[in-house]
Parts: C-alpha cells; sequence; structure tokens
C-alpha cells in the first residue's frame, strides 16, 4: 500500500473509532441517567413524570403514582404563593409528598427548567427540603417535594387563629441553627454554589421533628412569579430582600444573608416582616428594630409570646448581634453564610464552657 492509501485507511479507522468511542460514552451516560431517574411517558395526558432514585420513589408504581397525581384537587390543597399550588399528596398511610403546581413556560425555558431541575434533585441535606421528582405537561409543570408535616415557619409564627401555635426559644433557635446550615450547604458545599434568592420565613419547613428545611432554592431564577402574588417583588419578596437589590437588581449570596438576618428579627420579634402596618408607615421590619436598639430598649422588640417562659437572655442578646451584622447595609461588611453557622454554633458551645 502506497502512503496516500495508508493515510486514508488511518484516516477511516480513526473516524470509525471517534464514532465508536462517542457512541459508548452516550450509553454509559444515559445508562447513568437511568439509573438515577424513573422515568414514565403517559399517552394519554401527553406528560412525563421523572422520579429520582430513592427507597421511597422505588417503591411506589410509576403508573399508580401518576395517576394519584393527576387526581390531585382542591380539596387537597395545602398552601399557595407566587409561583403555584401547593397539594398534598398521599399515597399510603405512611408516605404522602407536597406537589407544587406551577404553569408552564416557554419551551425554550422548559429546556433549562429540566436541567435545573435535575441539578435540585441531586441535593441531599438534613436542612434542605428533598426534590424527589417531577411531572412535565404540556401546559403546567409538577415539582414533588417531600411532605413537612409541620407545614412553614411563617404559618408557626403568623398563622391565623388555630394555625398560629406556640414557639418556644429553644426551639426558635434551633430552627435558626437549621436555615443557617441549610442556606450555608448551597452557598458554600454545592458545585455551582447555589443562591437561594427568596430566603423567608414560608421558605423554611419544618419537619416531624421540627426541623428547619429550606425550600424553593431555585425557584426565583427558574420562574417568574405570578404578578398577582402581592408579597413578590422581582425575584425575592419585599420586606426580605437587601437595600442593594433595589439599585442592582442583582441577586447575590450576601443578598440571602441580609434576608436570613430578616428571618432571625423575625424569629426575635414575632412580627412579619412583609406585615402591611410596617410597609405602609415606609419603615421595614429591619429599621424598626434598628431604631429600638439605637434607643437601647431592645426588650421592647422581643416577642411577648415568649415572655410566658424563661428564656437565656445572653443567648437573645447574641442572636439579636449575629442579625444586625447580617442586616449591615453595606453587603462586604455582613459574614458569609458559613461564618453565620459557626456564630450561631458557638453560643451554645461558650454557655457549656
Ligand atoms: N414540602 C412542603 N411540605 C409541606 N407544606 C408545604 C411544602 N411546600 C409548601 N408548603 C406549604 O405551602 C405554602 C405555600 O408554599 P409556596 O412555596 O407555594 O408559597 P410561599 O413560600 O408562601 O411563597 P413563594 O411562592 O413566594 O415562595 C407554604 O407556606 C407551606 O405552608
Ligand atoms: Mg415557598
Amino acid at each position: 500500500m502506497g502512503n496516500p492509501q495508508m493515510l486514508a485507511f488511518y484516516i477511516t479507522v480513526s473516524c470509525i473509532a471517534f464514532v465508536i468511542s462517542k457512541i459508548i460514552i452516550s450509553i454509559l451516560l444515559y445508562k447513568r441517567w437511568k439509573r438515577k431517574h424513573l422515568v414514565y411517558e403517559d399517552d394519554f395526558s401527553g406528560g412525563k413524570m421523572v422520579m429520582f432514585r430513592s427507597p421511597i420513589m422505588q417503591s411506589l408504581k410509576s403508573d399508580a403514582f401518576l395517576k394519584k397525581t393527576l387526581k390531585l384537587s382542591n380539596k387537597d390543597i395545602i398552601g399557595s404563593g407566587g409561583y403555584g399550588t401547593v397539594y398534598k399528596l398521599t399515597v399510603s398511610d405512611s408516605t404522602a409528598f407536597a406537589v407544587k403546581r406551577l404553569n408552564r413556560g416557554t419551551a425554550e425555558r422548559d429546556r433549562g427548567f429540566e436541567r435545573e431541575l435535575e441539578a435540585m434533585g441531586d441535593i441531599k441535606h438534613r436542612n434542605i427540603v428533598t426534590l424527589h421528582g417531577y411531572y412535565t405537561a404540556p401546559h403546567y409543570n409538577l415539582l414533588i417535594y417531600e411532605l413537612m408535616p409541620n407545614g412553614s415557619l411563617d404559618t408557626f409564627l403568623h398563622g391565623k387563629g388555630m394555625n398560629k401555635k406556640f414557639l418556644d426559644w429553644p426551639s426558635r433557635y434551633k430552627i435558626a441553627l437549621g436555615a443557617a446550615r441549610g442556606i450555608s450547604y448551597l452557598h458554600h458545599d454545592c458545585i455551582p454554589h447555589i443562591i437561594h434568592r427568596d430566603i423567608k420565613s414560608s421558605n423554611i419547613l419544618l419537619d416531624q421533628n421540627m426541623e428547619a428545611r429550606v425550600s424553593d432554592f431555585g425557584l426565583a431564577t427558574l420562574m417568574e412569579p405570578d404578578k398577582t402574588h402581592v408579597s413578590t417583588f422581582v425575584a425575592g419578596t419585599f420586606g426580605y430582600l437587601a437595600p442593594e437589590y433595589f439599585d442592582t437588581g442583582r441577586a447575590t449570596a450576601k443578598g440571602d444573608v441580609y434576608s436570613f438576618g430578616v428571618v432571625l428579627l423575625e424569629l426575635l420579634t414575632g412580627k412579619k416582616p412583609t406585615d402591611e402596618a410596617f410597609i405602609e408607615e415606609g419603615t421595614r421590619l429591619v429599621t424598626w428594630v434598628k431604631t429600638v436598639v439605637e434607643q437601647k430598649r431592645e426588650d421592647h422588640v422581643l416577642d411577648s409570646n415568649l415572655e410566658c417562659c424563661t428564656v437565656d437572655e445572653n443567648e437573645i442578646n447574641s442572636v439579636f448581634n449575629i442579625a444586625l451584622i447580617c442586616l449591615e447595609p453595606e453587603p462586604s461588611k455582613r459574614p458569609s453564610m458559613a461564618e453565620v453557622v459557626k456564630m450561631l454554633e458557638q453560643i451554645k458551645i461558650t454557655k457549656f464552657i
């Protein structure tokens, strides 16, 4: 064989080897994806159910699960917010989920939407609500979350009538620390790092042990909030948004730290940051607390519900101080979430030294 023939032979062999290696890689990637997911396409509804593999999801029958999911109705509603309605899906006496229905966006956004959901499904942390799967149909999407039996911190602190329940100081401290750990995990341990963008008491849910679980991270980027939802402003919620957000419109980790500072104030004062009274007066919970602290009347801001029982004043003061540095107007002066976790943990450590 002459040189040109040899060259042609080598080129052909390399091309075939290249194509075969690509096919093998694709098959392996697909197999890996399949190992992580259970996909069920439903011809009748025209939708696709993706369930992330976990012992709980593997114990379910996809078609029966889908049928139950599609039968959810108004009587199953447990809440609603800026992005959609939340339903309770009961599968058996011991298994239930929270299903959030979102109105479907454009096809282009939906491709990104599925990618984001896959990333969310990979996140597992004891202080973050697990996303178990999703369902996409032509006109809407459903997100299937772990059900949090104690609802949200918001309902605990500000619920009406029977819904409002008393939270003692140790429970509030535990919730603050758990939520801080969850947000810190998103900021520092996830790759790529995740900015929550909508930290608030209704996105801090409570499990059966009253442990805090952060929910709805990523939703602010995935979805445009429903325009009719009054409390949601751009991406995030009025009353919790850092001041610089109004100038730059950019969500940052330090913006999440600020919103977490507002949640700490909420736990300490029992007041609702989105309360009309604050918004009407043009003052926010943060400005109100800062004014009272400047006047050295801190004890006036503490939640009157906490007066009934003994509370550790040193602990309360330390949490107040942490809240105030999270609420520094200058973002660079705010601590990182990892530092906030350390400061909150330190409160208990120093107590036992
Ligand atoms: N996984 C869950 N388990 C139990 N209850 C939930 C769950 N997710 C949401 N809820 C309930 O549904 C309510 C509404 O949640 P949703 O996230 O739709 O709105 P929101 O957090 O109030 O506002 P936004 O849409 O701006 O985040 C919550 O306050 C909570 O009570
Ligand atoms: Mg929410």
